[in-house]
């Protein structure tokens, strides 16, 4: 792995969300991040010392084997140097012990570098949803086999 610095669950902090309104398409108002259960919400940070490298978070249900990539970002500078996948790729290492062995997640159509990281990672694209964000934009729903 050449990803460097720590990689942590961690409850959402105020850089997290800001990282969010900032870098995510379709980011959360500070009440949605709130909310969250931490019982069923795993929020995993990246970080280099105490910078904020990336974050991923991700929904579970009790008793079901699929978790929902609800959002993951990464800060611009260490886009494209194959950090986002290691970062991905500790992830699903954590998830599987768990007992996950599906992720799935919606990402707005017109979103190529993420599709493109997504097809690039193994999600496979299981169909389109037309309109599906409150803009009216369509989402492409994309879902991931873990441990095969
Ligand atoms: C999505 C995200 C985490 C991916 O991380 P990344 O470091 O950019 O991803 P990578 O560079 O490893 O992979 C992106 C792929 O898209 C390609 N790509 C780069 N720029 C692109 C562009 N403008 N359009 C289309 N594809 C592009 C890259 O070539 C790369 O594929 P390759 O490695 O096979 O060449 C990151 O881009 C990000 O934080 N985006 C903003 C938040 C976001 O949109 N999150 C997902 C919403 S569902």
């Amino acid at each position: 792995m050449n990803i460097t610095g720590k990689i942590a669950i961690e409850n959402p902090t105020q850089e997290v969300i800001e990282m969010d309104q900032k870098l995510f398409p379709n980011p959360w108002d500070t009440s949605q991040w709130i909310k969250l259960d931490p019982n069923l919400n795993h929020l995993f940070t990246w970080r280099m010392g105490q910078e904020l490298k990336g974050f991923a978070l991700l929904g579970t249900v009790p008793g079901d084997d699929v978790a929902h990539l609800y959002k993951i970002v990464t800060a611009q500078n260490d886009r494209g140097s194959g950090s986002s996948q290691e970062f991905w790729a500790h992830i699903i290492n954590q998830l599987v012990p768990l007992g996950f062995r599906r992720v799935y997640l919606e990402v707005e159509g017109d979103n190529s570098r993420a599709i493109n990281f997504y097809l690039k990672v193994g999600f496979k694209t299981l169909r389109k949803a037309k309109g599906f964000y409150s803009n009216g934009a369509d989402a492409l729903i994309m879902e991931l086999t873990l441990g095969v």
